[in-house]
């Protein structure tokens, strides 16, 4: 069934503000908890433990919790997962998504080697933009660290992209000593010329497979260092809509950006809460604080009840992140969530 537009005290105040005053206005959707990759820092080699179907959201009940989202202030929603673009039918969601009022910003995060085959398509469903996993240009250690993946692939997938006008293109690339930190240079200089944004990203301990990348945990201010002796960076005030810090690479149009959660987190500024494939309400990465929905969407809340009930859950958001003081807090692999 379709969601029916009401008025209710939460529609006049149009807003989600946490109990530490931040505004929540950002949904990080996961669509499937599954991935065609196996990224060592992410999913464990062999894993089978998803999700089963039963108690993935419809799109239907996705439809109506992102549609009460959007009443209550929100005005992005990034699709991401495991791997989006293996859930079937993607693009009638996004379609669904696209037409839901007061929704801005519709993107979508992928790791491309699916996107040869979709990247038009989600373009003409809705997606303005779209963020690509990329570690290393190296086909060889491409395989290795997300497992099964194929480089050749996923560089199509990224010309696919580009051809289809989803831009800005944003590759992200983890940062980790030993095994892609001779890559830098030449991800720059790839970035630089298909004019793709690059963000670093360090590891965070986020289920065992995070916990175990940790020992190839790099500080991203080595990385802008490391960079700094290849090129001149200058930094920017290019905000990218995002936690990253970012700095110009001069000569080029080229913005690099830096996240970094461990070494310097921005937990004053987070304004996202995320949704996974089974209707849970994470609302903080780092943390397991949660807030279950789909039993709720599948005993018959109305409308007015689900946002009441999403208002109190934002409260559950806590003050910041432990991954420093308690790196063993977060059992759920990332793909769980999302990123
Ligand atoms: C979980 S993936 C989901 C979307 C899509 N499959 C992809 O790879 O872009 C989202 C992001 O999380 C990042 N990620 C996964 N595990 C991580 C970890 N332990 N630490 C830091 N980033 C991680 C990935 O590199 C990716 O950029
Ligand atoms: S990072 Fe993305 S592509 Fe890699 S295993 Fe996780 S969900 Fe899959």
């Amino acid at each position: 069934m379709r969601y029916n537009k009401i008025d209710t005290p939460a529609t006049k105040h149009n807003s989600l503000q946490d109990s530490y005053g931040r505004k929540i206005d950002y949904v990080r959707l996961s669509v499937t908890d599954k991935c065609n990759m196996r990224c060592f820092y992410c999913l464990p080699a062999g894993f089978k433990g998803f999700e089963t179907p039963e108690n993935w959201l419809t799109f239907d009940e996705i439809e109506r919790v992102i549609g009460t989202f959007t009443r209550l202030g929100v005005r992005r929603v990034r699709l991401t997962g495991g791997e989006p673009l293996v859930r079937k039918n993607l693009p009638d969601l996004i379609t669904r998504l696209s037409a839901l009022e007061g929704l801005e910003d519709l993107s979508l995060s992928t790791n491309a080697s699916l996107l040869s085959t979709y990247a038009k398509e989600i373009k003409q469903a809705g997606v303005s933009r779209i963020n690509v996993s990329l570690d290393t240009l190296d086909a060889a250690q491409f395989t290795k660290i997300t497992g099964n993946g194929k480089l050749d692939q996923v560089l199509a997938g990224l010309q696919a992209a580009k051809d289809a006008g989803l831009a800005p293109l944003k590759i992200n690339t983890v940062a980790m000593k030993g095994i892609n930190d001779h890559q830098f240079i030449d991800l720059v200089k790839y970035c630089a010329d298909m004019d793709f944004t690059l963000r670093f990203i360090e590891t965070m301990p986020i289920g065992s497979t995070g916990r175990n990348a940790s020992e190839n945990y790099l500080d991203l201010q080595r990385v802008i260092d490391q960079l700094n002796k290849e090129f001149d960076l200058i930094p920017s005030l290019f905000s990218g809509g995002g936690p990253a810090r970012y700095y110009k690479v001069k000569g080029t149009k080229l913005h690099i950006g830096f996240i970094t959660p461990i070494s310097q987190h921005f937990c004053e500024t987070c304004n996202r809460v995320r949704l996974s494939v089974d209707g849970t309400l994470y609302l903080c990465l780092g943390d397991e604080h949660k807030f279950e929905l789909r039993h709720l969407l599948r005993a018959g809340i109305s409308d007015s009840e689900l946002e009441a009930v999403i208002l109190n859950a934002i409260d559950l958001k806590p003050e910041k992140h432990e991954f420093n003081s308690k790196p063993e807090n977060v059992i759920r692999f990332m793909s769980m969530t999302g990123g």
